[in-house]
């Protein structure tokens, strides 16, 4: 059932070429430049006036509603909040009934997004749901919603489901934005084509396993890891560190690059891995400058570059290149290298990286 591999969670990540063509197929035609999204069709034109957009969900699919707040905000100019759905829950929010509120769920079980999505629902807002497992709670609870088609996911680290999930997010802000008027036809024809090279892309990464694995061996005694990443790749540093931690049981933290100079700094010494999300986009001069920084504390940086970078493979400790794309398609391919630098180091440390210790798949209690 593991398909060959030693675990759920390789076969997983392996599965993210085809798994990303499952959740496009049908919905993204690069031969008629169209995103169609049956499941919300009919609130489309909700969205389109939205005045905000709540994201809630927990963990991984927190991550993934980030990188969406940052797509609902450049293509379709929404104001986002993202917010975790137990904090949400307890904190008598402010729901307004044109509010659009959007829930994340691989399992849809989620104990906390659902109590949150009965309170927004109470409240009077719209509810759609984004989740993996068809018909679980969640998408019974919901409006309407989209359904992430990752297939199965069995290991308890989340990865081909937030990968999933960043692409149903890209395609819903790019079909409002695109009838709200504020994403450009070029634009938007550019990422329909971009998006069905994906996979080929993906494939190209994963094809770096060996060499990974390679790299990861040099970081199984660290004892604490920092992830950095700016703009869309900020939630990627998220996600890299919180991969590390539930797997390997190594503190891991991930920040925004910029941010480091207002405390972890500190922390930078030549024991202290620093992964970096720097493929180019606009803030590659700035992410370039913070491993710099690293660099001067004598901390070791291993960067995800673009291919062809010859700037940061003279500053880092290890690159590792990946395929050219657009910036805000970057997560997809960047959160790749992270999910198997985790799985390496948790499997060399000796860790149960299906079923790590105090965590389940599905976390139904409060
Ligand atoms: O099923 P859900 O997406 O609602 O689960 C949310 C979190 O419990 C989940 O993402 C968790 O953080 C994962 N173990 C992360 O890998």
């Amino acid at each position: 059932e593991k398909g060959g591999y030693d675990h759920f969670m390789l076969k997983e990540i392996f599965e993210q070429s085809s798994s990303i063509h499952d959740t496009i197929r049908g919905r993204v035609s690069t031969k008629n430049n169209e995103v169609f999204l049956g499941g919300i069709n009919d609130v489309i034109p909700k969205l389109v006036n939205a005045r905000r957009i709540l994201i809630i969900g927990c963990g991984t699919s927190w991550h993934a509603g980030m990188v969406g707040e940052y797509l609902f905000e450049e293509f379709a100019r929404i104001p986002v909040e993202v917010e975790y759905a137990s904090e949400f829950r307890y904190r008598n929010p402010v729901i307004f009934k044109d509010d659009i509120v959007l829930a994340i769920s691989q399992s849809g079980e989620t104990a906390d997004t659902l109590a949150a999505i009965k309170l927004a629902k109470e409240a009077g807002a719209t509810v759609l749901g984004i989740c993996n497992v068809v018909g679980s709670s969640i998408p019974r609870e919901t409006h309407a919603g989209v359904y992430t088609h990752a297939g199965p996911e069995i290991g308890v680290a989340s990865t081909k489901a937030f990968t999933a999930q960043v692409t149903v997010l890209t395609m819903m802000a790019m079909v409002v934005g695109y009838r709200k008027g504020t994403l450009p036809k070029e634009e938007y024809h550019k990422l329909i084509q971009e998006f069905g090279k994906l996979p080929a892309k993906i494939k190209k990464i994963l094809e770096k396993d060996a060499e990974i694995k390679e790299l990861s061996k040099q970081y199984v005694d660290s004892t604490n890891a920092l992830y950095l990443g700016r703009g869309y790749l900020f939630p990627v540093a998220l996600e890299g560190a919180l991969k590390l931690k539930e797997i390997s049981y190594i503190h891991a933290e991930g920040y925004p690059a910029a941010e480091m100079k207002h405390g972890p700094i500190a922390l930078i010494d030549e024991q202290m891995p620093v992964f970096v999300a720097a493929t180019k986009d606009k803030s590659y001069e700035k992410i370039v400058s913070n491993i710099q920084e690293v660099k001067a504390r004598k901390g070791h940086v291993i960067a995800i570059v673009t291919e062809g970078d010859s700037v940061i493979s003279k500053m880092a400790d290890y690159v590792i290149e990946i395929p050219e794309t657009q910036e805000a398609l970057a997560p997809l391919l960047t959160v790749i290298p992270f999910q198997l630098i985790s799985y390496y180091i948790a499997v060399l440390r000796g860790c149960n990286v299906d079923q790590p210790r105090n965590l389940a798949k599905s976390v139904t209690v409060e």
